[in-house]
């Protein structure tokens, strides 16, 4: 027997809390009532209630508040609230303050019964949402990001612990590793959330589009700026500012950039007024910023005001035991927007998956998948399924453009660096390198190493 649902009705007409929590019992709800605001709010502190029914009008408290507190207290709690009046305008502010629906008085029973219901059904799904995203997370990784390697939950778990603080985050990864996927679980997993996430890519654009599209620009400032222009930074007061690719930020523009997280003032182009601005800043990139510091392309004082921590995402390559779970992720996902049945994904078509360097790592991995599942016509990948690109990766038809060379010596480097520092112990060395021991094997004969 599922446990009953507990409501609170609150309302300083006791006869019509009576009323009304009458009827609910008998529909089978369990019913509290409360006769003053004073007391409804006690009520509330004790917790433990599903959903609030409340007058809006009340000699000592205002029926806004108790919607306001509710909310405050417990954000799962539904609140519905009587209006005594035609008083459409304090029924919409209490929808304004989160209440979920309202109800003219005098109140027709079936009415607030079919209402309640309602809420009661909304609750229960949004719950049982909220519950299943825990698993998903709990068992493969956070937020949509997915991985089970060492590697992958420490920097899931480093995501964790830096996201509610407001310190700026450095995201190093190759290209498709999910940098940007870290910098929005960051933003929607800090209290900016209900502010704007806004992404800016430094190596689209000119540097002077890029000076005004972050700093904003006065009308006249220059030829064409017919208009004055505010700059992402002061669109994203309050809110979290993504610069994706670092790394190619002009160096006039990195000067600019260390003022403004210095002393958290941005000037226009055009303009000797400082805005204040409040944002949260994440920077990502897929170059190695101490070669650029060392060329003298990248400044190092803005380098260590950036890292103040620093989330890296291994290669895929990296973290060959990730890819069941990332195929199946992937599998499911597709099936669902192309509404086909899940294909099963045979050993062989894996093996093929785990020999291959995926350069373009997960991002190339998922549309990978993409192109197995809208293809599919048998219920099954096999080893033919797979992309001749991922068969033979040497080949020209690479759709990385990068040289499949390099990366199989980056490759071939990091196994015989393993190997040497774990004195040939191959389990310690897939260890280290984040693969399975039957992948290493077939790694070290492939390459040659004994
Ligand atoms: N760990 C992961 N789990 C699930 N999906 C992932 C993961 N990493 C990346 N992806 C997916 O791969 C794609 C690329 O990710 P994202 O755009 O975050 O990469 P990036 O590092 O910003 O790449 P780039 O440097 O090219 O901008 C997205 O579709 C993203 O959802
Ligand atoms: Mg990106």
């Amino acid at each position: 027997m599922p446990e009953k649902t507990r409501l609170l009705v609150l309302d300083d007409d006791r006869a019509h809390a009576e009323a009304a929590a009458e009827s609910l019992e008998r529909a089978g709800y369990d019913c509290s009532i409360a006769v003053s605001g004073t007391e409804g709010l006690r009520r509330l502190e004790e917790g433990g209630f599903d959903l609030v029914l409340t007058d809006l009008v009340m000699r000592d408290v205002s029926g806004l508040e108790i919607v306001r507190r509710a909310r405050a207290l417990s954000p799962e709690t539904e609140v519905i609230v009587m209006t005594g009046y035609p008083s459409y305008e304090t029924a919409l502010e209490a929808m304004d303050e989160g209440a979920y629906d309202y109800l003219n008085k005098p109140i027709d029973l079936n009415i607030l019964r079919a209402k309640i219901r309602k809420a009661v059904e909304k609750q229960k799904l949004v719950r049982s949402n909220v519950e299943l995203k825990k698993q998903l997370d709990r068992r493969y990784g956070f937020e949509g990001i997915l991985g089970g390697t060492e590697r992958m939950q420490a920097a899931i778990d480093t995501l964790r612990q830096v996201s509610p603080s407001n310190a700026t985050v450095l995201i190093l990864g190759e290209s498709g590793t999910g940098k940007e996927l870290v910098a929005r679980a960051i933003h929607v997993n800090s209290a900016r959330r209900a502010h704007r996430f806004m992404p800016l890519n430094c190596a689209a654009l000119s540097e002077t589009v890029l000076e005004s599209e972050l700093f904003g620009h006065e009308k006249g400032a220059f030829t064409g700026a017919s208009y004055t222009h505010k700059g992402r930074f002061e669109a994203a007061h309050g809110g979290t500012l993504f610069l994706d690719e670092i790394g190619d930020l002009p160096s006039a523009i990195q000067v600019k950039l260390l003022r403004v997280i210095e002393y958290g003032e941005v000037f226009r182009v055009g303009s000797n007024d400082p805005i204040k601005v409040d944002v949260r800043l994440l920077a990502a990139t897929n170059r190695d910023l101490s070669v650029l510091i060392r060329e003298g392309r990248f400044r190092e004082d803005l380098y260590y005001r950036l890292k103040v921590v620093t989330i890296e995402l291994p290669p895929l390559r990296d973290r060959l035991e990730d890819i069941p779970l990332l195929v199946q992720a992937f599998i499911e996902e597709f099936s669902t927007k192309y509404g086909h049945k899940a294909p099963e994904f045979t050993p062989a078509a894996l093996e093929l998956f785990y020999d291959y360097g995926w350069p373009g790592n997960v991002r190339e991995l998922r549309n990978c998948v993409e192109s197995m599942v809208v293809l599919d016509k048998d219920g099954r990948i096999d080893a033919e399924d797979v992309p001749r690109y991922v068969k033979s990766p040497e080949g020209s038809d690479s759709p990385s453009g990068v040289g499949g060379v390099n990366l199989e010596e980056g490759e071939k480097e990091s196994i015989r660096k393993a190997l040497a520092k774990c004195e040939g112990n191959r389990e310690k060395a897939a260890r280290m390198l984040g693969i399975g021991e039957r992948t290493l094997y077939r790694k070290i004969k492939r390459y040659g190493f004994n």
